[in-house]
């Protein structure tokens, strides 16, 4: 009877064994029947309840059908752990024939390059590059300019208020009086930057573009020197047979002022189509800076004087890049930045 039980139970094993579809299945089978309460642990568990000449036979062949059904369990289970294995490492092999993706090496905007290259030029003459907030104090971006409230020259300068007294700023001029206030002379610094103003956006404006301000204020500062300086940096910037011009003009914050033109370095000053028939390209102001402003900032006007200059950066990417349209600087097409 005994027997016939053994056998069953062996029947069930290799039936369950051919059913199993993975370990898991397996070693649930290796529960049910070798486990501390398996039906075939539970055989031999009943083994007490024969008389004592029965046993030690009894237990062989009950022993002897575990070891059985064990190594065949044990080798289903080495034949899915395989199947695994090679499933994992064929979903993880590399197809080395397969092409490789091509690198898109990325390089700088045409606008950052520009502004490393005034940068270049000014560090070179021991300048100094510093920065300021483009959330700025009406107190910097106009007060201290010489620009008080009503002024006219506010009206040019419209920009976004975040209240009555912060603004976004609308120049780079607004670092000077940040600079000067902070009381360490002499001062040799530019200063780059965003700024904003409330301009529709057309082929030579935007709401938000880009300055680089500069600032010297020195013993003995002389017109001469600002002259000097702007020619030396015009020609480092278009080339060697560049030439500058200063025409008077107004700011508010520098006095006397001029803007400075190039010669135009497409057809070196005859007249093209790029400068318009002018032979001239307009690049920047600048000026002395005003006794005023330097008072308001804590310097003595009659101890100290200063240069200033302000220039569009937008301004000089377009004419040195030859880009005739302000806009794709900001569309940020590839296919237009892949050019330069
Ligand atoms: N901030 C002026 C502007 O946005 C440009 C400028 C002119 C800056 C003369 C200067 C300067 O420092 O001296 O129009």
């Amino acid at each position: 009877m005994e027997n016939s039980k053994l056998e069953e139970l062996k029947k069930l094993v290799e039936e369950g064994i051919s059913c199993a579809k993975d370990a898991k299945d397996l070693n649930d089978l290796k529960v049910k029947f070798l486990g501390k309460k398996g039906e075939i642990t539970n055989l031999l568990k009943s083994m007490k309840d024969l008389p004592a000449e029965e046993r030690p036979q009894f237990g062989q062949m009950v022993n002897a059908v575990r070891e059985q059904v064990e190594t065949e369990i044990q080798k289903h289970l080495a034949e899915f752990e395989a199947a695994a294995k090679a499933a994992k490492i064929a979903s993880e092999s590399i197809d080395v024939t397969l092409p490789a993706k091509k690198m898109q090496y990325g390089h700088a905007h045409p606008n950052t390059k520009a502004m490393e290259e005034v940068e270049r030029i000014f560090i070179g003459m021991g300048y100094e590059v510093v920065e300021g907030p483009e959330v700025e104090l009406d107190k910097y971006n106009f007060e201290k300019l010489n620009i008080p409230a009503g002024h006219p020259a506010r009206d040019e300068q419209d920009t976004f208020y975040i209240n009555e007294n912060i603004l976004l700023r609308t120049q780079t001029s607004s670092v000077q009086a940040r600079v000067m206030e902070k009381g360490k002379l002499p001062i040799r610094m530019i200063c780059p930057g965003r700024v904003f103003r409330s301009d529709a956006v057309d082929a030579t404006h935007s709401p938000s573009f880009h300055q680089i301000e500069g600032l010297v204020i020195d013993k003995h500062v002389s017109f001469a020197d600002l002259k000097g300086t702007l020619d030396k940096f015009a020609k480092e910037l278009f080339g060697p047979d560049t030439k500058t011009k200063l025409r008077p003009h107004h700011f508010p914050f520098t006095e006397p002022s001029a803007e400075v033109d190039v010669s135009c370095f497409k057809c070196g000053g005859k007249g093209c189509r790029f400068c318009k028939g002018e032979g001239w390209i307009e690049i920047l102001g600048c000026g002395m800076v005003h006794p005023h402003v330097l008072e308001m900032c804590g310097i003595d006007p009659n101890e100290y004087q200063g240069f200033a200059f302000g220039v569009g950066l937008e301004r000089i990417a377009l004419l040195k890049y030859e880009i005739d349209d302000m806009r794709l600087l900001y569309e940020n097409d590839t296919r237009f930045l892949n050019q330069f």
